[in-house]
């Protein structure tokens, strides 16, 4: 089974890594305009927030 992990970037978007490949950056600030994915305006907009990890499967 692939395994999947939320890294979520400091100060920025939730990067979905598969097999620690990254398929996906999701924002988490709730400015992007094309949600659910990030465009960048995290940086514009000065959001701030700590990196995590989470397993999601393995
Ligand atoms: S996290 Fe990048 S636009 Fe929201």
């Amino acid at each position: 089974m692939a395994k999947v992990v939320i890294h979520s970037i400091a100060d920025g978007p939730n990067e979905v890594l598969v097999d620690g490949r990254p398929v996906a950056y999701l924002c988490r600030c709730g400015g992007s305009s094309r949600k659910p994915y990030c465009d960048g305006t995290h940086k514009r907009a000065g959001f701030k927030a700590p990196e995590a990890y989470v397993n999601v499967l393995e």
